[in-house]
């Protein structure tokens, strides 16, 4: 026998039993997203390479390695994206969308990293992202967040995610506070784990999110990032706080925020969760306000989010807030040999009577209690049998959930519409 091929590690299957959830999860999504006017833009999957280089960052986690990368047949280097934003401002700055503009986007998709796959963390997974651009002040960062709180409302987990907000400050701040933070860690050299040594001199600031207790002990003392705050990104950030206030988003301040992509300047933020074990973070973004020039357009402000799909859904049925569904409402089968012939007109009949109504028709002439077994395995609320005799057609309707309702008989199609 043949060896069975199998899914690459990392990336999941969506089963028919799983579809539903995710179905419920992306029309929230959508409906949220437009109802703050959001556009939907849908991106490719592969990009050129140097795109994800130059917008996260050579020497962030996700460049260094965790990107699918490999040359086409044309020798061109090419990235399956790990991210969304990136490309969101390619495609905005390639069709004329960002310049004296002021887009709000959104889109929804498959992202690849190649990290280790565990609970909450694939190797393809799925962002809901908005980006919004040309908008400098810290309204638009305070809509995107209101966005977001709205979202878990609308799934009913707002106990269940708490938003962490820190500001990044200008580029020349954050310059200023990486050579004071490498100037106090350096005389801890020694004690620093591996990773944040290695860090020190490569990428500083990620020295903050160590997991490493003894490095959090040593950091209690560093230099503060808002010591060295701008005051315009201060004002932005003291903005935003008050917008937030006013409109009863609570949040808490987390200094040691800082993200793991390069492009962030100013308000940065994560809603996390305890429920998910270690990949606790939900939803996270900020603003990038060099991004656009950096990718070869005209200086554009940019701020957005994105959220992963598969904690989000895992969270949701954690808590027990997927809506059931049912895949078929009506199963539909003949009676009798004659009537094998127009249940597929029948069921057509149905769906033109009743717009949205899932109906499933039989295939096979098996035995009648066969098909009332595969109709009582469907799920479906009501069977309807379908009989035919010298050309006069008659309908069973019986109720599948409630078998102490009697069957009903009917003569005409439009009254079986009506009792259903
Ligand atoms: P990120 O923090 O890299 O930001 O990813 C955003 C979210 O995607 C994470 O909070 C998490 O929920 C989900 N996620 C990331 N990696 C994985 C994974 N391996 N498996 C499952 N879920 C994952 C960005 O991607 C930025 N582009 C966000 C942004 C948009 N900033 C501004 N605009």
């Amino acid at each position: 026998m043949a060896k069975n091929i199998q899914a690459i590690r990392g990336m999941n299957d969506l089963l028919p039993s799983q579809s539903p959830a995710w179905q419920y999860v992306e029309g929230v999504l959508r409906q949220v997203a437009s109802a703050y006017s959001y556009e939907e833009i849908r991106m490719p999957v592969l990009e050129s390479t140097d795109l994800f280089k130059r917008s996260i960052g050579e020497v962030t986690d996700i460049v260094e390695k965790e990107m699918y990368t490999f040359d086409d047949r044309n020798g061109d280097s090419l990235t399956l994206r790990p991210e969304g934003t990136a490309s969101c401002v390619r495609a905005g700055n390639e069709h004329g969308l960002l310049y004296n503009q002021t887009p709000r986007l959104w889109y929804m998709g498959p992202m690849f990293r190649h990290e280790r796959p565990q609970k909450g963390r694939y190797r393809q997974f799925h962002q809901f992202g908005i980006e919004a651009f040309g908008m400098p002040g810290p309204d638009i960062d305070a809509e995107i967040i209101l966005l977001s709180a709205r979202l878990w409302k609308a799934f009913g987990i707002e106990d269940q995610v708490e938003l962490q907000l820190n500001s990044l400050a200008s580029n020349e701040a954050r310059a200023n506070y990486r050579d004071a933070l490498r100037e106090f860690l350096r005389a801890h050299e020694a004690e620093l784990d591996e990773d944040s040594q290695r860090r020190l001199d490569s990428n500083v600031l990620r020295v903050l999110d160590s997991k490493s207790p003894q490095t959090q002990a040593i950091l209690a003392n560093a230099p503060r990032l808002s010591d060295y705050w701008d005051d315009e990104s201060r004002d932005h950030f003291e903005g935003l706080c008050t917008r937030l206030d006013a409109a009863g988003i609570r949040y808490t301040l987390n200094e040691r925020l800082v993200r793991g992509l390069d492009y962030y300047n100013r308000t940065v933020f994560e809603w996390v969760t305890t429920e998910l074990g270690a990949q606790g973070t939900v939803c996270a973004g900020g603003r990038y306000d060099g991004l656009v020039e950096q990718l070869g357009g005209k200086p554009t402000p940019g701020v957005g989010f994105a959220m992963g799909i598969e904690r989000l859904v895992l969270l949701l049925e954690a808590q027990g807030k997927i809506p059931s569904s049912r895949s078929t409402d009506l199963y539909v089968m003949a009676g009798n040999a004659e009537a094998e012939l127009i249940v597929l007109r029948v069921a057509e009949q149905l769906r033109d009577g009743q717009i949205g109504l899932k109906v499933q028709v039989h295939s096979g002439s098996q035995a009648l209690k066969k098909k009332l077994n595969k109709a009582d395995k469907s799920g479906a609320e009501y069977g309807l049998v379908v009989f035919m005799d010298g050309g006069i057609e008659t309908y069973q309707l019986k109720h599948l959930r409630d078998r102490d309702q009697a069957d009903q008989e009917f003569t005409q199609i439009d009254a079986v519409i009506r009792a259903l």
